[in-house]
């Protein structure tokens, strides 16, 4: 039960894995259920926020309160969020973007025969949040950093040059905490260099950490 932290507020929030099609019946993903997403969601609706919340994950409970809005690539989630961009006071990009999708989308489901060559043509996504941190307003920007080795440095790296207020980095290695589990274990890192690191613990928890520490940064 929330304290109307963030009563009034605007809070713009990505949740899910994007799928990048192959043809009709095939596509690239990742293991991201959206429960990070989802989390920081029902948090934010605690604190008296207004949620727009776009997934790809459309399976999952719907948070009381928020306005959902399903995409399926990368391309379909920028485009939805640059939509929301300039009338949100907090972005959190907690969806696992890809970074690549097929050059070429098949119309017609590709036939295992013709298939005479097993490689597929990739071509880059363009950054979602990259774009959002060159033409940032008055937005609080939180990027998440999935990282499997030196999560701090990479994080703080991500938190300079996509010119973040806040990052969440997250150690995907364990396969108890990161990608489709119920827990998560993450460090808070802030432009003047101070790294707050937590245990292991429950996304459901996690979420209410970072809409505190939103709050404290928006004050
Ligand atoms: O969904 P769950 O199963 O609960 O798992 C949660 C999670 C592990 C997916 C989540 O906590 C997380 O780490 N999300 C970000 C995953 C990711 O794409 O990390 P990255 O280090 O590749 O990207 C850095 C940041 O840039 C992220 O905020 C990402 O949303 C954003 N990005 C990345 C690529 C791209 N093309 N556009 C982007 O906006």
């Amino acid at each position: 039960n929330g304290r109307g932290l963030l009563k009034g507020k605007k809070v713009l929030i990505t949740a899910g894995g994007t799928r990048e099609a192959i043809d009709p019946v095939r596509y690239i993903g990742n293991y991201s259920s959206g429960k990070m997403g989802y989390a920081i969601a029902r948090a934010a609706l605690r604190e008296g926020a207004m949620v727009h919340l776009i997934s790809t994950n459309p399976p999952l409970p719907h948070p009381e309160g928020a306005d959902m809005e399903y995409v399926s690539s990368a391309v379909e989630m920028k485009q939805a969020v640059d939509r929301q961009y300039d009338t949100s006071d907090v972005v959190v990009m907690a969806a696992a973007v890809a970074d690549y999708r097929p050059a070429a989308v098949a119309d017609q489901k590709i036939k295992k025969e013709t298939m005479t060559s097993p490689d597929l043509k990739l071509t880059l996504n363009p950054d979602i949040l990259l774009g959002l941190g060159e033409r940032k307003q008055n937005q609080v920007l939180v990027g998440f950093a999935a990282e499997t080795n030196d999560v701090i440095a990479h994080g703080r790296e991500k938190l300079v040059r996509k010119n973040l207020d806040l990052l969440v980095a997250n150690d995907v290695s364990s396969p108890e905490s990161g990608f489709h589990v119920d827990e998560n274990q993450v460090s808070l890192l802030t432009p003047d260099g101070h790294v707050s690191s937590y245990p292991r613990m429950a996304k459901e928890d996690i979420g209410t950490l970072i809409i505190e520490k939103i709050a404290s940064i928006m004050k």
